[in-house]
């Protein structure tokens, strides 16, 4: 699984202080890469560069401020990264926020998964586009979700203003994701860049994830707790299929990386079932519009 890391190189994993991110960063830094921690929370942030470096000596990794509520936020990470490194291996778009149990906004008025888990990451992904190009063989993992499966793109209700329900939001930002990382690599191709881009899922994993939102209260928060432990896997074995998706030499581009065992909820990393609603190059067309619209983001490559 280590094939594609060598020492010295750089890695950028959001949402890295906990959960997935966490684990994927802690094994980064064990192969050699130098891993910046992208978190909103400065204690948080300080606090994972200080636990990595206590559970791997001479962990190379350090925080950086980002906060995917805010597209600002987002500008200025990338700003800072591209004044202090020459070149990104490795992006690792994994902070996510799930099933918000009513409708929240994000700075600029997105919907807050589709703007912290997608559109954010979209932003970030083509800010840093002149750094991954930089490297002699860069990556983009995107995070989706078994959730994908039944999430549909509402191009007339993007943000849910008409109707907003937690679990559809964040199937949809999930879906995005998936899309998202199709459309980078068909544009990779159509463009001769060697970015590979790859999408991961880590099946059903025990994370905070799972501590807020609708999952965390009432009956159905009542059903997570008890069922998560028969059904579910640790977050170090749920970060390996973005791992596999990061580092492995036969991955192929455009792959989408699962865990192998029941139904997909956990187990070793294979490729995962993509459904059909992320197949359709229609929706994927018209959602990168749309995100190239509402985040200001263009495809520069320099
Ligand atoms: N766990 C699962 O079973 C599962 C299943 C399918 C997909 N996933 C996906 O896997 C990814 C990682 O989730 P996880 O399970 O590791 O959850 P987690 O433990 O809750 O970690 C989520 C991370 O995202 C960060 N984050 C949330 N909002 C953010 C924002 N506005 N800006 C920057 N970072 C933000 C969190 O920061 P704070 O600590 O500050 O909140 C945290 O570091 C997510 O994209 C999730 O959708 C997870």
């Amino acid at each position: 699984m280590t094939d594609h890391a060598s020492p010295g190189k750089l890695a950028v994993v959001t949402g890295a202080n906990t959960g997935l991110g966490f684990e994927t960063a802690k094994e980064l830094v064990r192969q050699g890469y130098r891993v910046v921690i992208a978190a909103r929370n400065p204690d948080k942030g300080h606090a994972a560069v200080a636990k990595l470096s206590a559970e791997s000596p001479g962990a190379n990794s350090r925080f950086e401020p980002l906060d995917l509520d805010s597209l600002a936020s987002v500008r200025s990470f990338a700003a800072r990264l591209r004044a202090s490194e020459s070149s990104l291996d490795l992006l690792i778009n994994n902070a996510g926020i799930l099933a918000l149990p009513t409708r929240e906004l994000t700075q600029e008025g997105f919907e807050r998964q589709l703007g912290v888990n997608y559109l954010g990451h979209f932003l970030l992904t083509s800010l840093l586009l002149p750094l991954l190009l930089a490297s002699s063989a860069p990556r983009v993992v995107q995070l989706s979700s078994l959730a994908h499966r039944g999430g549909r793109i509402d191009f007339d209700d993007l943000h849910g203003e008409r109707h907003y329900d937690p679990w559809r939001a964040y199937r949809q930002s999930k879906l995005a994701m998936l899309l998202f990382s199709q459309s980078l690599q068909q544009l990779s191709e159509a463009e001769g860049w060697s970015l590979m881009s790859v999408a991961a899922h880590p099946g059903l994993s025990r994370t905070a994830l799972f501590e807020h939102g609708v999952t965390s209260r009432g009956m159905t928060g009542r059903l997570f707790r008890l069922a998560m432990p028969f059904i579910s896997q640790n977050a170090t074995e749920g970060a390996r299929p973005t791992l596999f998706a990061a580092t492995a030499n036969d991955v192929r581009a455009g792959d989408y990386i699962g865990p192998a065992g029941f139904a997909e909820t956990r187990g070793a990393p294979k490729n995962a079932y993509i459904g059909s609603n992320a197949r359709d190059p229609a929706v994927a067309e018209q959602l990168w519009r749309h995100s190239c619209d509402l985040t200001g983001a263009i495809w520069h490559t320099t």
